[in-house]
């Protein structure tokens, strides 16, 4: 029709003129979201870092050692030079209801005869062994309070009862050099208690760890008025670290019967210019429990003359030549029951 009133072409201007800004809006638009896509491009490349930082501060986390609140077991301090446990002289008890159970119950710490403190790590490792033969009371005894002493001394210990076999002459020497290289099958011990069944300690700062010297720990009894027997006494109880006893090659295995062979053990320390430590006489006392002589444990008369000749035979009559059969290793609660034969004296 070529016809257009002025109404129709303002609205046509303003068609122009809306379409124009919508143009304008959406490149607006575009602009403004492409901003954010690199943006958030540029956060989540942000984030990716932090997460491999992280990762590798894990990784170094978990590499490096646990505060010490996290491990487990925790490791153990060397217990102190005096043990904080120690209690001096005590009152020995010889209560005749005692019974064997009533000692494992006071011992729940001691598995196999043998007790860590569960606190600190032992100076020593400690072997008592105890010869013995037909005397289970006395050795009820010594149990009952050589537990808890050695407890309170804070040692890694084990007790060994050395049983002879037969109703042969006993031979407490022998039957010390066999505690002794059995005991060392177990563990690498460095330090041995060669105990006699009948002595019970008194103090417990008679302590029973090994020295730089072999040390005697009986200086009194109450049955001698705790006086040193004679000055070159070496029984009841000793101390001798694992290579002092191998230097001397441990005791003769001749000395059958009660008698001498302590005495003969001093002469090999002698003889290797060792020289026998002992602690003062206070600490050093023991209550020896009254029996009588043993059957089969009569007095060696032999003695006098198989000390003479200690110092010809040492080398070839000791641990390199104690001859035995094990017949068993009992591992009862509170000690290592060790029988043995060990043959008879020769005629
Ligand atoms: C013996 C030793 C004994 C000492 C103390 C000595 O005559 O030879 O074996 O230990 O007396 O009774």
């Amino acid at each position: 029709m070529g016809f257009c009133s002025p109404v129709c072409k303002i609205l046509r201007r303003g068609k122009y003129f809306v379409l124009l800004l919508l143009s304008l809006s959406v490149l607006a638009w575009i602009a403004t979201f492409s901003g954010e896509t690199v943006k958030s491009l540029q956060v989540s490349s942000a984030t990716t870092r932090t997460l491999v930082k992280d990762r590798d501060s894990l990784r170094d986390k978990v590499n490096s050692p646990a505060p010490d609140r996290l491990k487990t077991p925790p490791p153990k301090v060397q217990c102190p030079q005096e043990s904080p446990l120690l209690q001096g002289a005590l009152k020995l008890s010889f209560e005749s209801s005692l019974k064997l159970k009533d000692v494992e119950i006071e011992n729940k710490g001691v598995t196999e005869g043998e007790y860590e403190p569960p606190d600190c790590k032992s100076r020593q490792s400690v072997a008592i062994l105890i010869p013995h033969r037909n005397r289970e009371r006395h050795l009820l005894y010594l149990l009952h309070h050589l537990h808890p002493f050695l407890q309170r001394q804070q040692l890694h210990y084990a007790i060994y009862v050395i049983q002879q076999a037969g109703d042969a002459t006993f031979n407490r020497a022998k039957l010390l050099n066999v505690g002794y290289l059995e005991a060392l099958k177990d563990y690498s011990w460095e330090c041995f208690i060669f105990h006699d069944v009948d002595l019970v300690p008194e103090n417990d700062y008679n302590l029973y760890v090994c020295d730089k010297q072999p040390k005697h720990l009986v200086v009194g009894r109450n049955a001698t008025g705790y006086k040193l027997r004679y000055k070159g006494y070496f029984g009841g109880v000793t101390a001798m670290t694992k290579d002092q006893f191998l230097q001397v090659n441990g005791f003769s295995n001749t000395y059958w019967g009660w008698g001498g062979e302590d005495d003969d053990l001093r002469i090999r320390v002698e003889l290797q210019k060792m020289k026998i430590m002992r602690p003062p006489a206070d600490v050093a006392r023991y209550t020896m429990v009254f029996h009588k002589r043993d059957s089969g444990n009569e007095i060696n008369k032999d003695r006098m003359r198989l000390l003479g000749r200690t110092p010809q035979v040492w080398k070839k009559d000791g641990l390199n030549s104690c001859s035995y059969k094990t017949l068993s290793i009992e591992r009862l609660p509170l000690y290592l029951n060790v029988t043995v034969d060990i043959g008879k004296p020769q005629s």
